[in-house]
């Protein structure tokens, strides 16, 4: 089922500062900071919610088409697209920005300081769901404000089922648009402190959005996840991973599980399950898109988890 991923595409430079931070930055000068970090260990990671989730999806044997919009670096990307065989032709070009991107610093207390560049993901909205082809399912993850709007829209008009996925970019939202696009979504997805401030922002309750869908899904990192359907709650136990190196993209790699799921058809007991073995394979590896299973491989440590196999 070709299933329409929409949100950000970015890069993830991550850089190693040797050293502590508090030992350069002085609290009695912070009104004139002025610090340079030399960071000798740099890396830049392949990125950004829609392109994490169809990576994880194509993994799985889905059919995901991403929606998002690029700068003009965005060639290193567009050649690993390329060799992963997955479908570009909605990622649109807008000249003279840059792709979406991170800098990332860290030191050696695993302190962060980060600056986000949106880039071309500000012009999201110029892509238009009623452009992409044959899609049966859909995702809104976070992606520019105007665009995830639009594309909210446009799957309800065209009645394509789609996952609100809002992540870090609910805060753009008030109550009234929040509550607007879960009245338009089929699924809502969310992490434990996104699933608090939907509740504030919104008013409802998790049984109230619950209600509002086919589903709700809180994910609760190593505490796994709940899902709220049909007036019941289910609980998905996560799965133990090899080992624990880097949480950021589990939601995404989730996220994979639960439209390969729904595009098949599965229970929801079978459709967290997999999403929590996608999340767990996700956390032994350094970004969202270094870990590389066959589907065999998968179908394998699915069997070896939960005692059935899955594809
Ligand atoms: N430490 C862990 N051990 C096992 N599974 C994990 C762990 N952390 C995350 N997962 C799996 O991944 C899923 C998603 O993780 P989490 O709830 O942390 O998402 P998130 O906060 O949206 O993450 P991010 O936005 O950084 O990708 C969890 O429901 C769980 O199944
Ligand atoms: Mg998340």
């Amino acid at each position: 089922m070709r299933t329409l991923i929409c949100g950000s595409i970015a890069y993830d430079n991550i850089m190693v500062f040797p050293d502590h931070f508090k030992n350069h930055i002085l609290p009695e000068k912070i009104h004139v900071l002025n610090v340079a970090f030399l960071v000798p260990e740099m890396r830049r990671e392949f990125g950004g919610c829609a392109g994490n989730i169809a990576y994880n999806l194509k993994m799985l044997g889905g059919e995901p088409v991403m929606m998002a919009t690029v700068g003009d670096d965005i060639q290193p990307y567009r050649e690993r697209f390329e060799q992963l065989g997955l479908d570009q032709s909605n990622v649109l070009h807008v000249k003279d920005t840059f792709t979406a991107q991170a800098f990332i610093t860290t030191d050696l207390d695993d302190n962060q300081i980060t600056a986000f560049h949106p880039g071309a993901m500000n012009f999201s909205h110029l892509n238009s769901v009623h452009d992409a082809k044959n899609v049966q399912l859909g995702i809104i993850a976070p992606d520019g404000r105007d665009g995830m709007l639009q594309h909210a829209l446009e799957f309800h008009q065209n009645g394509i089922p789609f996952i609100f996925d809002p992540g870090q970019g609910l805060p753009m939202y008030n109550g009234d648009e929040l509550t607007d696009f879960i009245d338009k979504a089929d699924y809502v997805a969310v992490n434990d402190y996104e699933g608090q401030l939907l509740q504030e922002r919104t008013g409802l309750t998790l049984e109230a959005i619950a209600q509002k869908t086919k589903a709700l899904i809180v994910t609760l990192g190593a505490q796994g996840s709940t899902i709220y359907t049909d007036g019941q709650q289910i609980d998905i136990p996560s799965v133990k991973p090899q080992d624990i190196v880097d949480p950021t993209g589990c939601g995404d790699a989730y996220r994979a599980g639960l439209l390969y799921g729904i595009a098949h058809d599965m229970d929801w007991q079978t459709t967290g399950r997999l999403g929590s073995l996608m999340g767990a394979l996700k956390i032994a590896h350094r970004g969202g898109q270094n870990h590389s299973f066959t589907r065999d491989m998968i179908n394998q440590l699915y069997f070896d988890h939960f005692g059935n196999r899955i594809f």
